[in-house]
């Protein structure tokens, strides 16, 4: 290495750094100014936090601490030692889609996908705390998260139907066939 390049190899002190990443206990050294965002993607593995604008105004990098909707760009992992941490990939049960997982799909609240699972994981504490959210509480909930493609209104319409499904039991967005997920768990 040219002795004229900074090295990339921070050189602090490593510190252990234990939490519950969607439902699985996790050990890692890590650096004592470690993101959470950095800790998740190349350490826990946990790739469906996505890295946007990183610095906290894109809501790409949202996850749950303890429930709590966060961006994991501007948290130190070390503030969330011994928390309960749900990205993307922990919303679903088995082979079971969240329903807004599944009304994204069907509502084209995704198309890019690239903002797609920090509007999921938003979206999920909302309803897990409001099933039946109206539009101002939607809008308020994802006004922190970005998207360049869908306009917003087929997210809302997401929304309305997940909140359908969530408060009207074992039914489709048509209303006639069970959903495989009716997802009683994500309902308070
Ligand atoms: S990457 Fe965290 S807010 Fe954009
Ligand atoms: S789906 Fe492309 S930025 Fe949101």
């Amino acid at each position: 290495m040219s002795q004229y390049r900074l090295p990339m190899i921070s050189n602090l002190d490593k510190t252990p750094w234990k939490s519950t990443v969607n439902g699985k206990s996790f050990v890692h050294s890590i650096d004592s100014n470690s993101i959470l965002l950095d800790v998740l993607r190349d350490q826990v593995g946990t790739l469906g936090v996505k890295r946007g604008c990183d610095m906290g105004t894109c809501g790409c990098c949202a996850v749950l601490i303890d429930g709590v909707p966060k961006l994991s760009c501007l948290t130190l992992a070390q503030e969330v030692q011994e928390t309960d941490i749900t990205t993307v990939e922990g919303l679903s049960e088995g082979h079971h889609l969240h329903p807004i997982q599944e009304t994204f799909a069907e509502c084209g609240g995704s198309q890019c996908g690239f903002c797609t699972p920090g509007f999921l994981v938003v979206i999920s504490a909302l309803l897990n705390n409001n099933p039946s959210p109206d539009d101002d509480e939607i809008k308020n909930a994802i006004e922190g998260n970005l998207c360049r493609c869908t306009g917003y209104q087929q997210i809302v319409d997401s929304v309305r139907s997940a909140s359908k499904i969530l408060t009207s039991g074992n039914e489709n967005l048509n209303g006639t066939e069970p959903l495989s997920n009716p997802n009683p768990g994500f309902v308070k």
